[in-house]
């Protein structure tokens, strides 16, 4: 009876592992882009972006306009309260060019959270 037992052990085994290994796959979520909302808003997933679009090309380190303001990265924006200034009160920036609606509802909530990486 020996070999027998040791058989049902061994493919019990063989069985749960297979069983975890397959759980776990389910559990791992798809990789791909999040949708951006109001809640999750980043630098990383799209203020950084933004800038890099709308403003660089003047504000950059390569851009004109740097001695008013020089956009290099989030410190920059951080550091500077007339960035959120220009853009959601004054609105005179982006200079030549316009944000969506919803571009602006994301960078206001963006700011509100205290501008998180
Ligand atoms: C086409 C060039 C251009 C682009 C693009 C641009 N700016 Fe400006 N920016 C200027 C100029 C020129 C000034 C100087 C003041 C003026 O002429 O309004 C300025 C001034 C500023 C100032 C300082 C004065 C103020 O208004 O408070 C800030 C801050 C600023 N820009 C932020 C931004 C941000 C943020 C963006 C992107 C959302 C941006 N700018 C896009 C040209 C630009």
């Amino acid at each position: 009876m020996k070999k027998p037992s040791l058989f049902f052990l061994s493919a019990t085994v063989i069985a749960l592992i297979f069983a975890c290994s397959k759980k776990q796959a389910a559990e791992i979520k798809p990789e791909g882009p999040t949708t951006v909302t109001t809640a999750n808003v980043t630098y990383s997933n799209f203020a950084g972006a933004l800038f890099q679009n709308k403003c660089a090309n003047c504000h950059g380190p390569n851009g004109s306009i740097q001695i008013v303001w020089l956009f290099n990265g989030l410190a920059s924006i951080k550091n500077d309260a007339r960035v959120a200034n220009s853009i959601l009160v004054t609105k005179t920036m982006p200079k030549g060019s316009t944000l969506t609606a919803n571009e602006r509802i994301l960078l206001q909530a963006w700011f509100d959270r205290n501008t998180p990486e």
